[in-house]
């Protein structure tokens, strides 16, 4: 069973299809993407008793979780109180994504590289820290916020202001309460995701993400708007230093405390002058970066997440394809701000044999035609010997799908911007 309903969800469980060793595939609750190769439950992916109940009744031998929120909620550990195995950490674990300060002390304390950064849960103390900094820094909520916790300020006054916004307004609920404020870091991202069963650390390719909705990474932050893998910029030294520096120390670091993590562990890193360091830890697969790095993996997704579940990773031989992938979001007009759905969507069947179309906010109209019903709709992905060729592949597919006031990104993977991608 995957829990989820996203692109990434629909990348795991097309990815789980092509197992021989596939019984029934479930997903909770999937979009219509997912429908057409699985059973989708009726379940969403924060009801962790309906969660637990659908795993016992249709008798699932293995949860695969997509999204942070259910394992920051103990869905890993409930299950496997049921005796279910579990691809995703528990509570412990994935509070290396749910609490930014808990995760910024780890690594500070185990040496692993990160900004200068410092935690407060008082608003004045936080704003003495602020007005004896230099620069103006990134000031971030402690918790969970779907993204829109991290607070890139151009100065100390608007440092100050989200500071209030966080703390006394408490903009972000709980989330808020307690704040990181950190070094503003210079650089380039980079998504560096490794399978792990908490000994065994199982490096994936690197991959890049478009976070912002327009194009010239302009405009508001979205759930990400594009994906490309390799970074092809990265060099071997850099890529070796991140494994086993920041990723395999991380998951000993983990270790030492006692966490025996299982699943995906994905930090978030900023390669500056300085060498690669944590700009954040996920504790589950990247979205879209997941639709970009399964078409790469030759090996049996269900067999590494089995490995993984019952700490066998050391057993499984997992293997990536040399070839480059792209995949474009095309979202909802509007997203992330406010936008209709409920539209058809035309030319899903025009786009060549080898394009996948991974589905994120889809739904089966009453006719069964398929229909907008969220803000990220569509990620088409493509894959060749090169990230031109991908590139290029992947949006004439995209050309052929039509629907109302749809919106993409048209430089995803494009070498023209600032060399971000060669
Ligand atoms: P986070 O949720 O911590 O990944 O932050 C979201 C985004 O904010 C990151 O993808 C970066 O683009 C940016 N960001 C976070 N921390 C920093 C930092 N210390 N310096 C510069 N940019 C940052
Ligand atoms: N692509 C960013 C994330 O999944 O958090």
């Amino acid at each position: 069973m995957v829990v989820g309903g996203g692109g990434r969800e629909h990348a795991i469980a097309w990815k789980l299809r092509q197992s021989p060793r596939l019984g029934e595939l479930f997903v909770a609750p999937g979009n219509a993407g997912t429908a057409a190769i699985a059973a989708n439950l009726d379940v969403k992916a924060g009801d962790i008793d309906g969660l637990v109940a659908a795993a016992r009744e249709h008798r699932v031998e293995l949860v695969v979780v997509g999204p942070e929120e259910p394992l920051a909620r103990g869905l890993a550990d409930r299950l496997e109180a049921e005796g279910i195995a579990v691809f995703g950490p528990r509570q412990a674990g994935a509070r290396i994504e749910a609490s930014k300060a808990w995760a910024r002390e780890l690594v500070a304390r185990y040496g692993i590289p990160h900004p200068t950064f410092a935690v407060f849960d008082s608003r004045t103390d936080a704003r003495d820290y602020v007005q004896s900094l230099r620069e103006p820094p990134v000031v971030k909520a402690d918790g969970l916020a779907g993204g829109k916790g991290a607070f890139v300020c151009e100065s100390k006054e608007e440092a100050l202001e989200v500071i209030d916004r966080l703390m006394v307004e408490e903009a972000l609920g709980p989330a808020g309460r307690t704040v990181v404020v950190e070094e503003k870091l210079a650089g380039r991202e980079v998504s560096a995701h490794a399978f792990t069963d908490g000994r065994t650390v199982v490096p994936m390719p690197f991959a890049c993400d478009y976070k912002r909705a327009l194009d010239g990474d302009r405009g508001p932050n979205t759930g990400g708007m594009g994906a490309y893998s390799p970074a092809l910029w990265l060099d071997e030294p850099t890529e070796r230093f991140v494994h086993q520096q920041i990723t395999e120390a991380t998951v000993r670091a983990l270790a030492a405390e006692g966490i025996d993590y299982r699943g995906v562990l994905y930090p978030g890193l900023m390669v500056t002058e300085q060498g690669p360091l944590v700009l954040e830890f996920n504790c589950r697969f990247g979205d879209p970066e997941t639709q970009v790095l399964l078409p790469r993996l030759k090996s049996d997704l269900l067999e590494i997440a089995w490995a993984v579940a019952n700490g066998r990773l050391h057993e499984v031989a997992v293997e990536w394809s040399t070839d480059a992938c792209v995949g474009v979001v095309i979202a909802s007009g509007g997203y992330p701000d406010e936008y209709r759905t409920g539209y058809p969507i035309y030319g899903l069947g025009a786009v060549e044999e080898d394009v996948l179309v991974f589905h994120a906010g889809t739904a089966l109209g009453d006719d069964g035609t398929v229909v907008t019903a969220g803000g990220r709709v569509l990620t088409v992905v493509a894959l060749a010997p090169t990230l031109t060729e991908a590139r290029a592949k992947a949006y004439r597919a995209v050309q052929h799908i039509h629907f109302t006031r749809a919106h993409y990104r048209r430089d995803i993977a494009a070498p023209a911007q600032d060399a971000k991608v060669q």
